[in-house]
């Protein structure tokens, strides 16, 4: 089938390669030139275990194609993914702006019976506003699906390729027979596609993540609880999660959730449910809770060393919100980071994965160490840390009162 995958990020790149893997024609469409521009040279914009293998392979093999040009990527698809962001505003609901832009520029470009499948995580009804958007400017015949998804940046392609379950939302017999030919080769293994109605699909989403942001939040509050009353948090999670009916996963205590989804979502869903008149209450203490415990760790060491770490230099391993990914979105990492530099610490840092692509996003005043164990800099060569040197507010308090250029130590 032929594929137009609109937004060529974390979940546009992997939908992308994994769906030209599986023998489609797929092309990657996204605005940013300069990421289109070095994926045509081969040059992959993140980081995720097992793409780039994929990326070029399916270039080589000519079913995967990148391109800035909406019309030139759609022309001929019988299928149109959004993989566009949808970042929360002000007021905590997801910001549509980027996919119903996209839904007005496609209505003029659809030339026959097309599927419109909305990947990014939307709030309930979009698909109907996606609808209306595109009906407007268009007299061809076309369905809007529902069809979130559910992959974990660091194991992007392994889910994509073994997903436990597709959702579907479509009341579209049409449309679903399409769909069912497109996950086919993803869910042979008997991992069920689930077909329901457009709101049921998009609520899906928000309710998993915001109903596993609620999972590691609770095992933070048993954690702070453990150590007042003199009990090991990893003993306790041992016995909890062999209960099958909680599960041994996403029990580890540790600093709070981050990462480009699980905040904004449950923001989002505590938005959508204000709307609706419903207080959802558990949303608001997940809110908080995380919004404490992703600084704990900062706050530990500061109470380690007698409440100031002035002038002290302490390396921080770990920038991304999680393993095998260099997403720095929302990592508890930068928070702990700031309120260390707050304090007047000068931080190093290194993380196996996030400190190149990104780097330009790491806003604090701190040395990049490519070697976890460098020490007194040791950074492969001065090009790299001066670098490092340009971020913005590149200046640190030094211990005499003085400022000093970046931390390079
Ligand atoms: N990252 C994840 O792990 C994950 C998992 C599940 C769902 N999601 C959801 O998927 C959606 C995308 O997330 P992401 O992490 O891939 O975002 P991303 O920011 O990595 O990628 C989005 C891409 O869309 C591009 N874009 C913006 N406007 C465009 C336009 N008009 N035309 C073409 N391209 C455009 C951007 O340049 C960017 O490359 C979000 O709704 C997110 O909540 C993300």
């Amino acid at each position: 089938m032929k594929v137009a995958v609109i937004g060529t990020g974390y979940v546009g790149l992997v939908t992308g390669a994994c769906l030209a893997e599986s023998g489609n024609t797929v092309t990657c469409v996204d605005i940013d030139r300069e990421k289109i521009e070095k994926l045509n040279q081969g040059i992959l914009p993140i980081y995720e275990r097992g793409l780039a293998e994929i990326v070029h392979h399916n270039v080589e093999q000519k079913r995967l194609h990148f391109t800035t040009s909406l019309a030139d990527g759609v022309r001929d698809a019988l299928i149109i993914m959004l993989a566009l962001p949808t970042p929360p505003g002000e007021d905590g609901s997801a910001d549509l702006q980027y996919v119903l832009k996209v839904a007005d520029d496609l209505g003029p470009l659809l030339q026959h019976y097309t599927v419109i499948v909305n990947k990014s995580t939307v709030p309930v009804g979009t698909a109907d506003l996606v609808r209306q958007r595109i009906a407007a400017k268009t007299q061809v015949e076309f369905d809007v699906v529902s069809n979130p998804e559910f992959l974990r940046e660091g194991l992007a392609v392994e889910d994509f390729l073994k997903p436990e379950r597709v959702v579907v939302g479509t009341r579209s017999e049409k449309a679903r027979k399409i769909m069912a030919q497109l996950y086919g080769p993803f869910t042979r293994q008997g991992n069920p596609i689930l077909f329901m109605d457009e709101r049921s699909s998009e609520l899906t989403k928000y309710a998993a993540n915001a109903f596993l942001a609620a999972k590691i939040t609770f095992m933070n509050e048993v954690a702070n609880l453990c150590e007042r009353l003199g009990a090991d948090v990893d003993m306790v999670r041992l016995g909890i999660g062999t209960d099958s009916r909680i599960g041994k996963r996403f029990l580890f205590a540790g600093i709070g959730y981050g990462g480009s989804c699980f905040p904004k979502d449950v923001q989002a869903l505590a938005h959508t449910s204000r709307e609706a008149g419903y207080d959802f209450r558990i949303l608001a203490a997940v809110e908080t809770v995380n919004r404490q415990q992703r600084t704990v760790l900062a706050r530990r060491v500061i109470e380690f060393f007698g409440g100031s770490v002035k002038g002290r230099k302490l390396a921080l391993w770990g920038l991304a919100f999680k393993p095998h990914t260099d997403d720095i979105r929302e990592a508890p990492a930068l928070y702990n980071i700031d309120l260390l530099l707050e304090h007047g610490a000068l931080i190093a840092v290194h993380d196996p994965e996030a400190m190149d692509e990104r780097k330009e996003k790491i806003r604090q005043p701190v040395a990049l160490c490519r070697k976890p164990l460098s020490g007194p800099c040791r950074c492969r060569g001065p090009a790299y840390c001066h670098r490092v040197a340009r971020i913005p507010k590149p200046r640190l308090q030094a211990n005499d009162g003085t400022t000093q250029k970046q931390a390079h130590f």
